[in-house]
Protein backbone atom coordinates (compact mmCIF):
# COMPACT_ATOMS: atom_id res chain seq x y z
CA UNK A 1 0.00 0.00 0.00
CA UNK A 2 1.48 3.10 -1.36
CA UNK A 3 -0.03 6.04 -1.32
CA UNK A 4 -0.12 10.25 -0.46
CA UNK A 5 -3.65 12.26 1.10
CA UNK A 6 -3.60 16.05 0.92
CA UNK A 7 -6.52 17.87 1.80
CA UNK A 8 -5.63 21.00 3.30
CA UNK A 9 -9.07 22.31 3.44
CA UNK A 10 -11.01 22.98 6.60
CA UNK A 11 -14.38 21.77 6.34
CA UNK A 12 -17.62 23.03 8.21
CA UNK A 13 -20.78 20.93 6.97
CA UNK A 14 -24.20 21.19 8.68
CA UNK A 15 -27.13 23.96 8.77
CA UNK A 16 -26.18 27.41 10.46
CA UNK A 17 -22.33 26.26 10.03
CA UNK A 18 -21.45 29.80 9.00
CA UNK A 19 -23.18 31.63 11.38
CA UNK A 20 -21.47 29.18 13.95
CA UNK A 21 -18.14 29.79 12.95
CA UNK A 22 -17.72 33.75 12.56
CA UNK A 23 -14.15 33.44 13.49
CA UNK A 24 -13.02 31.30 11.25
CA UNK A 25 -13.68 34.01 8.57
CA UNK A 26 -11.52 36.46 10.02
CA UNK A 27 -8.06 34.61 9.83
CA UNK A 28 -7.81 34.81 6.38
CA UNK A 29 -8.15 38.55 5.68
CA UNK A 30 -10.02 41.70 6.15
CA UNK A 31 -11.29 42.99 2.81
CA UNK A 32 -12.98 39.76 1.00
CA UNK A 33 -13.76 39.68 -2.44
CA UNK A 34 -17.12 38.01 -2.90
CA UNK A 35 -17.23 36.08 -5.86
CA UNK A 36 -20.60 34.36 -7.48
CA UNK A 37 -23.23 34.70 -9.91
CA UNK A 38 -25.85 36.78 -10.56
CA UNK A 39 -28.93 35.34 -8.34
CA UNK A 40 -28.26 32.01 -6.54
CA UNK A 41 -26.24 33.31 -3.46
CA UNK A 42 -29.13 35.69 -3.02
CA UNK A 43 -31.83 33.38 -3.37
CA UNK A 44 -30.26 30.62 -1.24
CA UNK A 45 -29.52 32.86 1.69
CA UNK A 46 -26.43 32.21 1.77
CA UNK A 47 -24.65 35.72 0.58
CA UNK A 48 -27.11 37.47 2.92
CA UNK A 49 -25.62 35.12 5.89
CA UNK A 50 -22.05 35.90 4.93
CA UNK A 51 -22.74 39.34 4.74
CA UNK A 52 -24.09 39.95 8.73
CA UNK A 53 -20.83 37.77 9.48
CA UNK A 54 -18.30 39.72 7.32
CA UNK A 55 -20.62 43.28 9.48
CA UNK A 56 -20.12 41.70 12.50
CA UNK A 57 -16.31 40.93 12.33
CA UNK A 58 -16.11 45.05 11.00
CA UNK A 59 -15.05 43.89 7.21
CA UNK A 60 -14.85 45.83 4.14
CA UNK A 61 -16.50 43.85 1.12
CA UNK A 62 -16.77 44.13 -2.28
CA UNK A 63 -19.34 42.10 -4.58
CA UNK A 64 -18.45 40.77 -7.96
CA UNK A 65 -21.63 38.66 -8.99
CA UNK A 66 -21.05 38.55 -12.27
CA UNK A 67 -19.63 34.88 -12.63
CA UNK A 68 -21.43 32.83 -15.51
CA UNK A 69 -22.01 28.89 -16.17
CA UNK A 70 -18.76 27.70 -17.41
CA UNK A 71 -16.82 31.14 -16.61
CA UNK A 72 -14.97 32.45 -19.60
CA UNK A 73 -11.34 34.07 -19.59
CA UNK A 74 -12.67 37.31 -19.75
CA UNK A 75 -14.77 37.38 -16.56
CA UNK A 76 -11.92 35.88 -14.49
CA UNK A 77 -9.72 38.60 -15.84
CA UNK A 78 -12.49 41.30 -14.91
CA UNK A 79 -12.67 39.57 -11.19
CA UNK A 80 -8.67 40.05 -10.99
CA UNK A 81 -9.37 43.55 -11.90
CA UNK A 82 -12.23 43.95 -9.57
CA UNK A 83 -9.86 42.09 -7.01
CA UNK A 84 -7.15 45.05 -7.09
CA UNK A 85 -9.53 47.69 -7.11
CA UNK A 86 -10.70 46.64 -3.87
CA UNK A 87 -7.31 45.77 -2.20
CA UNK A 88 -8.94 42.29 -1.59
CA UNK A 89 -6.71 40.08 0.52
CA UNK A 90 -8.88 36.97 0.35
CA UNK A 91 -11.53 35.70 -2.06
CA UNK A 92 -15.17 34.46 -0.86
CA UNK A 93 -16.62 32.03 -3.52
CA UNK A 94 -20.61 31.61 -2.95
CA UNK A 95 -22.10 29.52 -5.56
CA UNK A 96 -21.99 26.12 -8.07
CA UNK A 97 -18.70 24.48 -9.37
CA UNK A 98 -18.63 27.95 -11.94
CA UNK A 99 -18.63 30.07 -9.33
CA UNK A 100 -16.21 28.10 -6.96
CA UNK A 101 -13.87 27.77 -10.24
CA UNK A 102 -13.69 31.61 -10.89
CA UNK A 103 -13.05 32.43 -7.30
CA UNK A 104 -9.69 30.15 -7.58
CA UNK A 105 -8.61 31.58 -10.96
CA UNK A 106 -9.34 35.75 -9.71
CA UNK A 107 -7.50 34.65 -5.92
CA UNK A 108 -4.66 34.10 -8.90
CA UNK A 109 -5.27 36.14 -10.93
CA UNK A 110 -5.88 39.47 -8.24
CA UNK A 111 -1.87 38.79 -7.51
CA UNK A 112 -0.84 38.25 -10.68
CA UNK A 113 -1.37 40.63 -13.54
CA UNK A 114 -1.58 38.09 -16.11
CA UNK A 115 -4.19 36.54 -18.98
CA UNK A 116 -6.43 33.88 -17.90
CA UNK A 117 -4.90 31.31 -20.53
CA UNK A 118 -1.58 31.37 -19.05
CA UNK A 119 -3.08 30.20 -15.85
CA UNK A 120 -3.05 26.92 -17.82
CA UNK A 121 0.76 26.82 -17.89
CA UNK A 122 0.45 26.70 -13.90
CA UNK A 123 3.42 29.29 -13.94
CA UNK A 124 2.13 32.84 -11.77
CA UNK A 125 5.02 33.63 -8.80
CA UNK A 126 2.30 35.37 -6.77
CA UNK A 127 0.57 32.95 -4.57
CA UNK A 128 -2.82 33.13 -4.86
CA UNK A 129 -5.09 34.79 -2.25
CA UNK A 130 -6.57 32.40 0.73
CA UNK A 131 -10.32 31.44 -0.71
CA UNK A 132 -13.12 30.30 1.18
CA UNK A 133 -15.58 28.18 -0.67
CA UNK A 134 -19.45 27.96 -0.29
CA UNK A 135 -21.52 25.90 -2.49
CA UNK A 136 -24.88 26.22 -3.52
CA UNK A 137 -25.15 23.05 -5.10
CA UNK A 138 -24.42 19.48 -4.39
CA UNK A 139 -22.29 18.39 -6.92
CA UNK A 140 -19.09 20.31 -8.08
CA UNK A 141 -17.25 19.00 -4.79
CA UNK A 142 -14.67 22.12 -5.82
CA UNK A 143 -15.05 23.33 -2.17
CA UNK A 144 -12.43 21.24 -1.25
CA UNK A 145 -10.21 20.40 -4.44
CA UNK A 146 -7.00 22.15 -5.78
CA UNK A 147 -8.89 22.51 -9.39
CA UNK A 148 -10.24 25.42 -11.30
CA UNK A 149 -12.27 25.02 -14.63
CA UNK A 150 -12.74 27.79 -17.23
CA UNK A 151 -14.04 27.84 -20.86
CA UNK A 152 -11.39 27.78 -23.07
CA UNK A 153 -12.80 28.87 -26.48
CA UNK A 154 -9.85 28.80 -28.65
CA UNK A 155 -9.54 25.43 -28.08
CA UNK A 156 -13.76 25.11 -27.70
CA UNK A 157 -13.50 22.55 -24.92
CA UNK A 158 -13.94 23.86 -20.80
CA UNK A 159 -10.12 22.97 -19.38
CA UNK A 160 -8.90 22.77 -15.75
CA UNK A 161 -5.85 23.77 -13.87
CA UNK A 162 -4.98 22.95 -10.97
CA UNK A 163 -2.50 23.52 -7.89
CA UNK A 164 -2.15 22.57 -4.53
CA UNK A 165 -2.24 26.61 -3.55
CA UNK A 166 -5.84 26.71 -5.32
CA UNK A 167 -7.38 24.45 -2.21
CA UNK A 168 -9.78 26.73 -0.40
CA UNK A 169 -8.63 27.14 2.92
CA UNK A 170 -12.28 26.60 4.71
CA UNK A 171 -15.35 25.23 3.29
CA UNK A 172 -19.07 26.08 4.79
CA UNK A 173 -21.62 23.20 3.35
CA UNK A 174 -25.21 24.47 4.37
CA UNK A 175 -27.68 22.13 2.71
CA UNK A 176 -30.65 24.90 3.15
CA UNK A 177 -28.66 27.11 0.38
CA UNK A 178 -29.78 23.97 -1.90
CA UNK A 179 -33.30 23.84 -1.10
CA UNK A 180 -34.59 26.36 -3.46
CA UNK A 181 -32.68 24.48 -6.61
CA UNK A 182 -34.70 23.11 -9.00
CA UNK A 183 -35.81 19.79 -9.49
CA UNK A 184 -33.60 19.83 -12.52
CA UNK A 185 -30.37 21.38 -11.30
CA UNK A 186 -30.50 19.13 -8.13
CA UNK A 187 -31.16 16.37 -10.82
CA UNK A 188 -27.75 17.06 -12.64
CA UNK A 189 -25.64 18.58 -10.28
CA UNK A 190 -25.75 14.95 -7.98
CA UNK A 191 -25.10 13.09 -11.02
CA UNK A 192 -22.02 14.94 -11.34
CA UNK A 193 -21.35 14.25 -7.77
CA UNK A 194 -21.96 10.27 -8.40
CA UNK A 195 -19.66 10.89 -11.45
CA UNK A 196 -17.03 11.87 -9.13
CA UNK A 197 -17.25 9.25 -7.23
CA UNK A 198 -17.30 6.48 -9.56
CA UNK A 199 -14.60 7.93 -11.78
CA UNK A 200 -12.81 8.48 -8.83
CA UNK A 201 -12.72 5.07 -8.04
CA UNK A 202 -11.81 4.08 -11.54
CA UNK A 203 -9.21 5.69 -11.92
CA UNK A 204 -5.53 5.05 -12.43
CA UNK A 205 -4.76 7.08 -9.63
CA UNK A 206 -6.80 5.86 -7.00
CA UNK A 207 -5.65 4.68 -3.81
CA UNK A 208 -6.77 2.83 -0.72
CA UNK A 209 -8.21 6.25 0.96
CA UNK A 210 -9.81 7.36 -1.90
CA UNK A 211 -11.50 4.08 -2.36
CA UNK A 212 -12.92 4.12 0.86
CA UNK A 213 -14.06 7.90 0.41
CA UNK A 214 -15.24 6.78 -3.27
CA UNK A 215 -17.58 3.48 -1.95
CA UNK A 216 -18.93 5.63 0.71
CA UNK A 217 -19.93 8.12 -1.47
CA UNK A 218 -21.61 5.88 -3.87
CA UNK A 219 -23.13 4.18 -0.96
CA UNK A 220 -24.64 7.13 0.28
CA UNK A 221 -26.36 8.19 -3.12
CA UNK A 222 -27.57 4.55 -4.02
CA UNK A 223 -30.64 5.77 -1.65
CA UNK A 224 -31.42 8.78 -3.06
CA UNK A 225 -32.61 7.80 -6.94
CA UNK A 226 -36.21 7.55 -5.22
CA UNK A 227 -35.82 11.11 -3.83
CA UNK A 228 -34.16 12.61 -6.81
CA UNK A 229 -37.30 10.83 -8.75
CA UNK A 230 -39.91 13.59 -6.91
CA UNK A 231 -40.61 16.93 -7.37
CA UNK A 232 -39.24 18.08 -3.57
CA UNK A 233 -36.30 16.69 -1.33
CA UNK A 234 -36.63 16.67 2.58
CA UNK A 235 -33.60 18.86 4.03
CA UNK A 236 -32.04 15.62 5.51
CA UNK A 237 -31.85 14.09 1.70
CA UNK A 238 -30.45 17.46 0.72
CA UNK A 239 -28.09 16.77 3.43
CA UNK A 240 -27.02 13.27 1.99
CA UNK A 241 -26.38 15.06 -1.54
CA UNK A 242 -24.59 17.69 -0.46
CA UNK A 243 -22.15 14.91 1.94
CA UNK A 244 -21.78 12.40 -1.42
CA UNK A 245 -20.67 15.63 -3.49
CA UNK A 246 -18.33 16.99 -0.30
CA UNK A 247 -16.92 13.14 -0.47
CA UNK A 248 -16.67 13.15 -4.69
CA UNK A 249 -14.76 16.22 -3.98
CA UNK A 250 -12.27 14.31 -1.88
CA UNK A 251 -11.67 11.79 -3.75
CA UNK A 252 -11.14 13.37 -7.23
CA UNK A 253 -8.49 15.79 -5.87
CA UNK A 254 -6.43 12.88 -5.21
CA UNK A 255 -7.28 10.80 -8.10
CA UNK A 256 -8.61 13.27 -10.78
CA UNK A 257 -11.70 12.22 -13.43
CA UNK A 258 -11.53 9.81 -16.30
CA UNK A 259 -12.90 9.62 -19.65
CA UNK A 260 -16.33 10.85 -18.61
CA UNK A 261 -15.06 14.27 -17.83
CA UNK A 262 -13.10 14.65 -20.76
CA UNK A 263 -16.24 13.70 -23.33
CA UNK A 264 -18.56 15.63 -21.15
CA UNK A 265 -16.71 18.69 -21.57
CA UNK A 266 -17.64 18.71 -25.08
CA UNK A 267 -21.33 18.05 -24.77
CA UNK A 268 -20.92 21.39 -22.65
CA UNK A 269 -18.89 23.09 -24.60
CA UNK A 270 -20.84 22.41 -28.28
CA UNK A 271 -24.50 21.08 -26.83
CA UNK A 272 -24.05 23.81 -23.74
CA UNK A 273 -25.81 20.40 -22.02
CA UNK A 274 -25.01 20.73 -18.71
CA UNK A 275 -21.98 19.49 -16.80
CA UNK A 276 -23.71 17.14 -14.50
CA UNK A 277 -25.95 16.16 -17.00
CA UNK A 278 -23.16 15.48 -19.78
CA UNK A 279 -21.36 13.05 -17.05
CA UNK A 280 -25.02 10.83 -16.53
CA UNK A 281 -25.40 10.66 -20.13
CA UNK A 282 -22.08 8.80 -20.31
CA UNK A 283 -21.61 6.79 -17.50
CA UNK A 284 -23.14 3.68 -18.07
CA UNK A 285 -22.03 3.21 -21.51
CA UNK A 286 -18.48 4.35 -20.01
CA UNK A 287 -18.32 1.98 -17.24
CA UNK A 288 -19.25 -1.03 -20.04
CA UNK A 289 -16.61 0.37 -22.24
CA UNK A 290 -13.94 0.25 -18.66
CA UNK A 291 -15.39 -3.50 -17.44
CA UNK A 292 -12.89 -5.52 -19.09
CA UNK A 293 -10.33 -3.09 -17.73
CA UNK A 294 -11.88 -3.49 -14.00
CA UNK A 295 -14.26 -5.78 -13.45
CA UNK A 296 -14.21 -6.32 -9.64
CA UNK A 297 -13.94 -2.60 -9.19
CA UNK A 298 -17.28 -2.00 -11.68
CA UNK A 299 -18.81 -4.55 -9.57
CA UNK A 300 -17.85 -3.15 -6.47
CA UNK A 301 -19.93 0.37 -7.94
CA UNK A 302 -23.27 -1.65 -9.07
CA UNK A 303 -23.39 -3.59 -5.37
CA UNK A 304 -23.14 -0.10 -3.42
CA UNK A 305 -25.45 1.31 -5.99
CA UNK A 306 -27.80 -1.28 -5.23
CA UNK A 307 -28.19 -1.78 -8.77
CA UNK A 308 -27.71 -5.53 -10.33
CA UNK A 309 -25.99 -4.28 -13.66
CA UNK A 310 -24.84 -1.83 -15.96
CA UNK A 311 -28.34 -1.83 -18.41
CA UNK A 312 -30.28 -1.21 -15.09
CA UNK A 313 -27.97 1.89 -14.61
CA UNK A 314 -28.52 3.28 -17.48
CA UNK A 315 -32.46 3.17 -17.45
CA UNK A 316 -32.56 4.47 -14.00
CA UNK A 317 -30.47 7.41 -15.12
CA UNK A 318 -32.13 7.70 -18.22
CA UNK A 319 -35.49 8.22 -16.11
CA UNK A 320 -34.04 10.86 -14.32
CA UNK A 321 -32.32 12.47 -17.35
CA UNK A 322 -34.71 12.37 -20.06
CA UNK A 323 -34.29 12.21 -23.43
CA UNK A 324 -31.53 13.79 -25.67
CA UNK A 325 -31.30 15.00 -29.03
CA UNK A 326 -29.35 12.47 -31.20
CA UNK A 327 -25.79 12.85 -32.07
CA UNK A 328 -25.19 14.34 -35.47
CA UNK A 329 -22.44 12.54 -37.60
CA UNK A 330 -20.23 15.57 -37.29
CA UNK A 331 -20.94 15.61 -33.54
CA UNK A 332 -20.07 11.77 -33.38
CA UNK A 333 -16.82 12.47 -35.29
CA UNK A 334 -15.66 15.85 -33.39
CA UNK A 335 -16.82 15.18 -29.93
CA UNK A 336 -14.11 12.57 -29.52
CA UNK A 337 -11.70 14.50 -31.38
CA UNK A 338 -11.48 16.98 -28.67
CA UNK A 339 -11.98 14.66 -25.66
CA UNK A 340 -8.52 12.66 -26.46
CA UNK A 341 -7.10 15.89 -25.98
CA UNK A 342 -7.99 16.31 -22.17
CA UNK A 343 -5.26 15.46 -19.57
CA UNK A 344 -7.53 13.37 -17.65
CA UNK A 345 -8.78 10.89 -19.98
CA UNK A 346 -5.19 9.13 -18.99
CA UNK A 347 -6.75 8.36 -15.68
CA UNK A 348 -8.75 5.81 -17.43
CA UNK A 349 -8.74 2.37 -16.57
CA UNK A 350 -8.81 0.86 -20.17
CA UNK A 351 -7.84 4.29 -22.42
CA UNK A 352 -10.07 4.97 -25.28
CA UNK A 353 -9.20 5.86 -28.65
CA UNK A 354 -11.53 7.93 -31.21
CA UNK A 355 -13.30 4.78 -32.45
CA UNK A 356 -14.02 4.02 -28.62
CA UNK A 357 -15.40 7.03 -27.80
CA UNK A 358 -17.57 7.49 -31.04
CA UNK A 359 -18.99 4.23 -30.24
CA UNK A 360 -19.50 5.15 -26.20
CA UNK A 361 -21.22 8.28 -27.30
CA UNK A 362 -23.50 6.81 -30.44
CA UNK A 363 -24.54 4.65 -27.29
CA UNK A 364 -25.41 7.33 -24.97
CA UNK A 365 -28.80 8.98 -25.56
FE1 LIG B 1 -17.67 17.26 -12.58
Amino acid sequence: MNFTYHLPTKIFFGSTCIADNIVEFSFWGMRPLIVTGRSSAKTSGALADVETVLKQLGMEWSLFDRIEENPSFATVEDGGAAARAHDADMIIGIGGGSALDAAKAIAVLAVNEIPARKLFDGNFPAQPLPVIAIPLTAGTGSEVTQYSILTDTERQTKRSFASRALFPKAAFLDARYTQSLSRTITINTAIDALSHAVEGYLSRRSTAMSDHLAIDAIRHFSGMFNALGRDSLTLAEREELLYVSLLGGMVIAQTGTTMIHSLGYSLTYFRHIPHGRANGLLLAEALRFMQPAAPGKIASVLAALEIPDIDTLKKTLSSLLGPEQPWTREELHTFPEIALQAANIANTPRIPDQNDLKTILAASC
